[in-house]
């Protein structure tokens, strides 16, 4: 898509929100990880489509908390396109580790993590029922566990 472009959102900007809970439905948990986080937007046209969510763990590791495409652009390769960049961000800013994590149940988006090189490191059991006020179900599966999975950066 060659009207796509990425930034980071400005101080004072609107947070797309909307895109924010389609990938984790927590506003609590959400607003948790914000304040020591960077949110990429990604726009068409002026408007926002995509975000990311790059989050510092250390000198050495940053984690994708969070990232989701608007429902309308979804399966266009906007997805692939984004985890590239948030690898390219991490990797510019002198990161040699970059984590995400995921659902049991999140089939599609586990396919996509380790088609892109990310690995399965560890498993956080019971996170979703822990933390979650109500049960998620993807898939038609329970969401308890948090897969959670990495790759080495160049
Ligand atoms: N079922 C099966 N495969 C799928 C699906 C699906 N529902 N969605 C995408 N794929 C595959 C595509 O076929 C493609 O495979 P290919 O490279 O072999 O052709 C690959 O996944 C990448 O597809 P993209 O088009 O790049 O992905 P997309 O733009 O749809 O974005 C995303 C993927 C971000 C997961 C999007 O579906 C989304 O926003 N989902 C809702 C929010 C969400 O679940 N976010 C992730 C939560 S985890 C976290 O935030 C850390």
């Amino acid at each position: 898509m060659n009207n796509l472009s990425i930034r980071p959102l400005k101080k004072g900007e609107n947070l797309p929100l909307a895109l924010l809970l389609s990938a984790d439905p927590s506003e609590v948990a959400i607003q948790l990880y914000l304040p020591d986080s960077t949110v990429f937007v990604a726009e068409i046209n002026n408007q926002v489509i995509g975000e990311y969510v790059l989050y510092r763990i250390n000198a050495q590791e940053v984690e994708i908390k969070n990232i989701a495409v608007d429902e309308v652009y979804q399966g266009k390769g906007i997805g692939k396109f984004l985890l590239n960049d948030a690898a390219r961000q991490a990797t510019n800013q002198g990161f040699s580790r970059l984590t995400i994590g995921t659902s049991n149940a999140s089939i599609a988006q586990l396919y996509l993590y380790q088609k892109h090189g990310f690995e399965i490191y560890s498993i956080k059991y019971n996170f979703f029922v822990d933390n979650y006020a109500e049960p998620i179900f993807e898939n038609g599966i329970q969401c308890k566990h948090m897969i959670m999975l990495s790759k080495t950066l160049n």
